[in-house]
């Protein structure tokens, strides 16, 4: 005999929304205005003026960095980003049509193979993980790229901002600094933003007190997935489907039709416009006039019409960050793996706020099962009976 489950249970809203899992100082999304601030700084003003290295500053230590603490940090930064040649092997054995962000995924958690440290979760061995991981998320990107296209790795270059070493890294050439900057802006939008998917898998992660590579590992496994930081490949896929701006229109009336999800709109907090959309559209018009085609943009900016005309979704993070990489020259399965390049430096923010006031985090369920299902022993069973 069997009884119902009492609906008395505490119930959480579906996927979390609104629930709020601690305090933090680092960032804050507020969905109502559109607006998304880092250490209380409106991100339109990191996007303008701010690097990358100092974004990252700004959320590790809580501070604006003077001149010379920024240099010191961003040569910090640039003497940690060779990687050690036993992950490099590691790399060689990695199949070519693997995928970047397993690829950085499984990197990373053999980044604790060999660090004698690996387990210590202090404040300032935390830090060093930081940096370290910061410094060489870029390194390994390009690596396997290189050695996917049958190129040796090369050598990183410790003088270059991470935007600047990446790109060379990556083509082979150093990339002039119109291309560098546009790329460091992308990289200051997508440091951090509050209680995203991957800053929570990491944090669950963390608050079991195992390390931070462990954190990262599935900070980057969460990342991946196409509702988060996968949509920018889906954007740039959706424009190549299409083929011609003409076809947009039709096209996103389709998808709606069958209820598809249309890559690069909608958010679980935003109830207006994702203000670094607003950022990205303005560099992709910068990167597509560089290249000389703004194609890409232009195809995007007409999707963006289509989607608001018929279906009333503001755009997001991914859907410009898109033709930024693609007209950079960035392939468009490296284009989460650059987010996460940004995002490690929020990922590591959060979880040195948690492992220095840390707390178990185990949520309760509602269960909707039956109760008092008596067990019937297998030799009593000459099929499966459902309960
Ligand atoms: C980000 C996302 C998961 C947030 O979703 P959410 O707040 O949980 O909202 P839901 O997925 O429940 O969607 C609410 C409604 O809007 C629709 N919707 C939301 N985003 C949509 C999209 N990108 N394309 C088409 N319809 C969308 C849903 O189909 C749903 O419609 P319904 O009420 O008729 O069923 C969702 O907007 C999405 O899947 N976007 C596409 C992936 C993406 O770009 N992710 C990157 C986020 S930064």
């Amino acid at each position: 005999m069997t009884t119902a489950t009492s609906n008395t249970q505490p119930q959480a809203p579906s996927g979390l929304r609104g629930v709020v899992v601690g305090d933090t100082k680092i960032s804050y999304v507020d969905g109502e205005r559109g607006e998304l601030v880092y250490r209380g700084i409106d991100i339109h003003d990191l996007a303008n003026n701010a690097t990358f290295e100092e974004v990252a500053y700004l959320l590790w230590f809580g501070a604006l960095p003077s001149a010379a603490n920024l240099a010191a940090f961003s040569a910090d930064l640039g003497k940690r980003r060779a990687l050690p040649d036993r992950l490099i092997k590691i790399l060689r054995e990695i199949p070519d049509t693997a995928t970047p962000m397993d690829v950085l995924r499984t990197t990373v958690s053999a980044m604790a193979l060999f660090d004698r440290n690996a387990k210590d979760i202090s404040a300032e061995a935390n830090l060093e993980k930081a940096k370290l991981l910061t410094a060489v998320f870029p390194t390994i990107l390009a690596s396997f790229y290189r050695l996917s296209e049958g190129d040796e790795p090369l050598p990183p270059k410790p003088e270059l901002s991470t935007a600047a070493n990446f790109l060379y890294m990556f083509t082979g050439k150093e990339a002039d600094p119109q291309a560098a900057r546009l790329l460091d802006a992308a990289l200051v939008l997508h440091a951090d933003h509050g209680m995203n998917a991957s800053t929570f898998a990491s944090m669950v992660t963390a608050a079991t007190l195992a390390d931070m590579y462990g954190a990262i590992t599935s900070a980057v496994a969460t990342l991946k997935g196409p509702l988060h930081g996968g949509a920018n490949e889906g954007v740039i896929a959706n424009l190549m489907e299409i083929g011609t701006p003409d076809a947009i229109e039709g096209w996103v009336a389709a998808k709606l039709a069958k209820h598809e999800k249309i890559m690069g709109f909608g958010h679980a907090v935003y109830k207006t416009n994702d203000p670094r959309a607003l950022d990205l559209k303005r560099i992709a018009k910068e990167a597509g006039e560089r290249a000389g085609s703004t194609k890409w943009v232009d195809m995007t900016e007409r999707m963006e019409k289509a989607v608001w005309d018929q279906r009333k979704l503001y755009a997001n993070v991914d859907l410009y960050s898109a033709s930024v990489y693609y007209t950079l020259g960035i392939p468009p399965t490296y284009f989460t793996p650059v987010f996460a390049m940004s995002r490690i430096t929020g990922w590591c923010a959060h979880l040195i706020e948690q492992y220095a006031n840390n707390k178990l985090i185990r949520p309760g369920e509602h269960y909707v099962g039956p109760r008092g299902v008596k067990y019937i022993p297998l030799a009593q069973r000459s099929a499966d009976i459902p309960v």
